[in-house]
């Protein structure tokens, strides 16, 4: 990047706001996806108005601007692909505001999903949506891809907390979106555009999120089946009683095998397991949950049914099925897991259908798929087994997960449940939403009409999505 942009940059932000140092470069260049770009500089403000006068300089000088949270991303959505200025927005990252009688939180785009929900429990409240990286993302990255988790099946997803937020402009302009009240039929919902929009439309910098109280007790039951299926359906008959927990993980045999192996068979050796949670504000009430969970997996086929109230045990039971995609690599040495297909979403009727072609599919190609996930909300995680040296396997991976997302989309389905399209889901995405794709395309170029945010991503994507790869194959053509 040439020394005058660099020093009107650095009149913004100060020396200590941005880097240019190669090994930062490259660090940046990174999320927790296949891909890999550096950008030219690595840009951190400390407010709204530093962002503004950055997105002033980038708009009147073409220079492509990637916000970017924690980089626990796995579809690509922070890595600057053409690169330019990548804007890190971890010193923004204060808790302005709790305000429990009105049910919101004022929090800036970098605070930490976990240190955000330290501060609230303080007051018996919580923010739910519980991604897998809890301890690392930051809000304004969860409100950028609308991030879940374990929890939304009982309490929704980032959007459905959002009540209002800041953002700035391509073109440097402050916007003040939605409200601080709980109900707001105040006409377009910009703020909920934003969420999901991946950096394409603004840096969000603020948010106004609704709090919900947390409940007082909870428990768990870890359910054995030897056919995923009959837990598939376990999981929709729980739903239907009808009982909503507060999260129902689903693992298969292939992601058992691999935890197991990985971390010491914390899990019993059977075909599926599905780890129920039910939360409540009376023992009571968690007795009479659980006693349904045992009820309905005997129902429907279980093997082995294990209720737990004790916090170590419970804790096993979520760390393994939290390291599925690290301990996926144990079962192959040489071979990596990787994110390809990672988290579609299919109605909850659908699930015991949607992982038993999955595994048709894994076989079809003669890839090892891991299959687990949020069972309970329908979203399905996979993981991908491959040698990433190998050009003919990411082929092969690449044909495997297109049918994947045939299959989801066929079943009433999205390509992606909380993890965003970035560029691994980018021509999928383009297939699910074909009747709303000239729409977007028009918001985009009203919103960003120098096309600076976040360029080629989503509905810019074009080609393959074998390309700027983290690992020694880079392009696969
Ligand atoms: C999980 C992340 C990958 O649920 O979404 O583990
Ligand atoms: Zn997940």
């Amino acid at each position: 990047m040439d020394q005058r942009i660099i020093g009107m940059i650095e009149n913004v932000v100060g020396k200590e706001g941005y880097s240019t140092k190669t090994a930062d470069l490259y660090t940046y260049g990174f999320d927790a996806s296949i891909f890999h770009n550096s950008p030219d500089i690595v840009v951190q403000p400390r407010t709204t108005e530093q962002v503004s006068e950055i997105m002033k300089i980038a708009n009147s000088e073409r220079i492509p601007v990637v916000p970017r949270g924690a980089g626990t991303g796995l579809c690509g959505s922070a890595v600057p692909m053409k690169g330019g200025i990548v804007l890190a927005m971890q010193k923004m990252d204060k808790i302005k505001n709790v305000s429990v009688e009105d049910l919101w939180v004022d929090v800036e785009a970098g605070c930490v999903y976990d240190d955000l929900n330290r501060e609230l429990l303080k007051h018996g409240f919580f923010f739910p949506p519980s991604p897998g990286s809890a301890e690392a993302c930051q809000v304004g990255g969860m409100v950028a891809t609308n991030a879940s988790g374990m929890r939304a099946v009982k309490y929704g997803a980032t959007r459905d907390f959002v009540l209002g937020l800041t953002f700035v402009k391509a073109d440097g302009e402050i916007v003040r979106a939605g409200t601080r009240t709980i109900k707001d039929s105040s006409g377009y919902q910009l703020a909920r555009l934003m969420c999901g929009s991946e950096g394409t439309l603004g840096v969000i910098t603020e948010v106004t999120f609704k709090i919900a109280t947390k409940p007082k007790k909870s428990a768990s039951c870890l359910c054995g089946f030897d056919d995923v299926e009959d837990a598939g359906r376990c999981i929709a008959g729980l739903i239907a009683k009808p009982l909503i927990p507060a999260s129902c993980e689903l693992m298969d045999s292939v992601s058992i095998e691999a935890v197991n192996k990985a971390r010491g068979n914390p899990l019993p050796a059977c075909k599926a397991i599905c780890i129920v949670e039910v939360d409540g504000e009376t023992d009571e009430i968690i007795h009479r949950d659980l006693k349904i969970v045992e009820e309905v997996a005997k129902e429907k086929g279980a093997i082995s049914v294990t209720p737990s109230f004790d916090a170590k045990e419970i804790s096993k039971w979520t760390d393994a099925r939290k390291s599925v995609m690290t301990s996926l690599s144990a079962l192959k040495p040489g071979y990596s897991s990787v994110s390809l297909a990672d988290d579609m979403g299919v109605p909850v009727s659908r699930v015991p259908e949607a992982v038993k072609a999955f595994q048709g599919i894994a076989a079809k190609y003669g890839v090892t798929i891991a299959t687990y996930g949020h069972a309970s909300d329908g979203n399905l995680h996979t993981k991908m087994l491959i040698d990433p040296t190998d050009k003919d396997e990411w082929e092969r991976g690449v044909k495997a997960v297109d049918e994947i997302f045939d299959v989801c989309i066929e079943l009433g389905g999205t390509v992606t449940g909380e993890h965003g399209v970035g560029i691994s889901k980018a021509p999928n995405y383009m297939k699910e939403r074909a009747s709303e794709l000239s729409s977007i395309i028009a918001i985009k170029k009203a919103m960003d009409p120098e096309n600076i945010l976040n360029p080629g991503k989503m509905e810019q994507w074009h080609g393959s999505i074998l390309t700027h790869l983290r690992y020694p194959c880079k392009e696969i053509i």
